[in-house]
């Protein structure tokens, strides 16, 4: 690739430090998802990043070279009656026409250099230089526990308390699947509040269950309890973070979802074989239970935001559970090992450190 110049006075250039490696880019090197820009016959991968500012347009306040930097992911469609994307919501854009970098019809980050508009970037403090390649990851769950705090002012959410004493965090959470974008949820739903259980496949210990107990989330393994036994281990379940896309599983938990609970789904499923699901039970407890199910995709800035404010405090309550949490840093020629295997939980590519 050739090095990219300044395109005009609001962009800012910036060299890649880190490239995070997810299931998506797997997908996309498998061939099942995601596309080139047009007229090219390659995509350049990468939309996990951390960089480093080299130069800044003329126009571009806030910015100087040596400033740590992660960028957000979609940029917007052109349709003018496209409403979430002319109000900078290109996450909830209505034609499907945006663009997201190293993704659907835009390069990626995988590059020395990247320029942006400076509108899309966000600023990392530099004590997180080594874990802000997370912050991507980290977006999902900042934008999903945005609008569960906005949906759950349908009732009186607060936790009560006991006289003469603070109100206790009452609400429980369980998520699925201790991949990376599972124990971010986990670690955030710790920081907002939630009493948080990890339902995961694997028999403790493992890397992921280690990292739960640093983090203060009881981890149950589907092979020790079923999904009844586990939501009575819970209790009433409020909120359910679905990391792992698949569908049994997902569908299996949502039918013990609790009184006035939220059901997030952030997987983005393959094929799978059709499953029996009673759905007599479920659209019976969806009403009755007034319960929600969640779809959410991609993050604004806003969320991007928040990632970045909460990795700062994982890092201060938690430090070696969230290093823990990138298991493999790859040198830039040796891109191919991650994007081919599945092993560990967060791998990364070194670019330009
Ligand atoms: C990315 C999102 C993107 C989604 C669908 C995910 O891996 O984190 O930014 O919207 O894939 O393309």
């Amino acid at each position: 690739m050739e090095a990219p110049k300044l395109r005009g006075p609001k962009d800012v250039k910036f060299r890649i430090l880190e490239v995070g490696v997810c299931g998506t880019d797997r997908e996309i090197c498998a061939f099942e998802y995601g596309a080139p820009p047009s007229g090219a016959d390659y995509l350049v991968l990468g939309h996990e990043c951390m960089g480093e500012v080299v130069e800044v347009g003329p126009e571009v306040e806030g910015w100087k070279p040596g400033d740590l930097v992660v960028p957000t992911v979609r940029r917007p469609c052109t349709d003018p009656a496209c409403t979430a994307c002319r109000a900078g919501h290109q996450d909830f854009c209505y034609t499907g026409r945006y663009t997201e970098r190293g993704i659907n019809h835009y390069h990626g980050f995988m590059t020395e250099m990247v320029v942006d508009d400076a509108q899309y970037l966000n600023h990392v403090p530099a004590g997180l230089r080594g874990v802000g390649v997370l912050v991507e990851p980290l977006t999902i769950v900042e934008k999903a526990l945005m609008q569960v705090n906005l949906l759950q002012q349908r009732l009186p959410w607060q936790c009560a308390a006991e006289p003469g004493k603070p109100a206790h965090h009452c609400h429980k959470a369980v998520v699925l699947g201790a991949g990376p974008v599972g124990l971010l949820g986990a670690m955030a739903l710790v920081v907002a509040g939630y009493q948080t259980y990890m339902y995961s496949r694997s028999l403790a210990p493992t890397k992921s269950s280690r990292i739960c107990d640093q983090i203060g989330v009881k981890y149950i393994s589907l092979q020790e309890q079923n999904t009844e036994q586990m939501a009575r281990t819970v209790g009433n379940i409020d909120l359910v973070y679905e990391a792992v896309g698949v569908p049994p599983f997902a569908f299996d938990v949502l039918q013990v979802l609790g009184t006035n609970g939220v059901f997030i789904m952030t997987g983005v499923p393959g094929p799978f074989a059709s499953v029996p699901v009673d759905t007599s039970r479920i659209m019976k407890d969806l009403v009755l239970k007034n319960q929600v199910v969640l779809g959410t995709v991609n993050a604004s800035r806003e969320a991007f935001e928040h990632a970045i404010g909460d990795l700062n405090e994982f890092y201060r309550r938690w430090p070696d559970a969230v290093n823990a949490l990138i298991t493999g840093r790859f040198p830039i020629d040796r891109f191919e090992e991650p994007l081919q295997s599945t092993a560990g939980i967060k791998n990364v590519i070194e670019v330009g450190v």
